[in-house]
């Protein structure tokens, strides 16, 4: 596995594998963006690239831009080491990482603004994440200008950015989203699940528990999001070191709440558990 930390050899790599594919059909790049501290979220990521796509490329960035002023970007966990030999045992082409000067050259100034839906859902207690993350992931994808990028549904609003992001920018890339992977005991996989003390995590699965419920209802043909969301909320409120910080039913397209799910309707909660915000969601049938 190649470890690669400029733009321009990732965008060399890239061309030079859709040369020598000599017009192949089919996708013929993946590239699965990540912060780093891999887990098996990320890992069905780089298998679902590798499972449609030739080559596939990992990065690997911490992104400062996606970080508030008072968040966890200096302690983010960090596991260069770990996560090469992850990606490398998992397949992966390329592990692209770059320094924060060569994806932010000195006195950048351009940035990706992600519209209203910059604001709604994490992106209204985190005023500033999603125009850091539609930037960077713009940014990585006009560099290595994969046929297809994968993201996990964990993030389901940051999905909903990037697919926009996408759109708008009418990149050629095609946006994967890929179910959510959980532990045995169901708390959803995500890097920050490490900061989680043994007491914090116990309480941590009152997050997947209500969803859980809610897709229950949603089963049982309740559609009425005040009903869903008070269900949530019950679920959440058993656990005393469990802030809520929302609990949504939103259109995923647009993020706007609706007070009727119908299908494609997200179903999404975000909590403080002790310093730790969480999230998780579903995706009402
Ligand atoms: O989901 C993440 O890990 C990050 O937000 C992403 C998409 C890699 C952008 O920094």
């Amino acid at each position: 596995m190649e470890i690669l930390r400029t733009v321009a050899e990732l965008r060399e790599w890239s061309r030079q594998k859709r040369k020598a594919s000599g017009g192949a059909v089919g996708p013929v790049v993946g590239l699965v963006p990540t912060m780093g501290a891999l887990h098996g979220g990320h890992v069905s990521l780089v298998r679902a690239s590798r499972a449609s796509c030739g080559f596939t490329a990992l990065s690997l960035f911490v992104n400062p831009t996606q970080f508030g002023p008072k968040e966890d970007f200096a302690r983010y966990p960090r596991a260069f080491a770990a996560d090469c030999a992850l990606a490398e045992s998992e397949g992966v082409s390329v592990l692209f990482a770059p320094s924060v000067e060569e994806m932010y050259p000195a006195g950048a100034a351009t940035f990706v603004d992600a519209g209203d839906l910059g604001s709604r859902l994490d992106g209204q207690s985190r005023p500033g994440h999603f125009r850091g993350v539609a930037t960077v992931v713009a940014k990585l994808l006009i560099a290595a200008e994969p046929d297809r990028a994968f993201f996990g549904q964990k993030d389901a609003a940051q999905v909903a950015v990037v697919r926009r992001m996408a759109r708008d920018l009418r990149l050629a890339t095609e946006i994967v989203v890929c179910p959510i992977v959980r532990d045995a005991d169901g708390l959803a996989l995500s890097s920050r699940n490490a900061y989680l003390s043994s007491e914090e995590r116990a309480q941590a699965l009152t997050l997947s528990r209500s969803i859980r419920r809610v897709e229950e209802l949603a089963a049982e043909g309740e559609r009425r999001a005040s009903v869903l969301i008070a269900a949530a909320r019950e679920v959440l409120s058993s656990a005393p070191a469990v802030r809520v910080d929302y609990i949504a039913v939103v259109d995923w397209a647009t993020l706007e709440p609706v007070e009727v799910a119908a299908p494609e309707t997200l179903f999404a909660v975000a909590a403080w558990v002790g310093a730790t915000r969480l999230i998780d969601n579903a995706v009402l049938q």
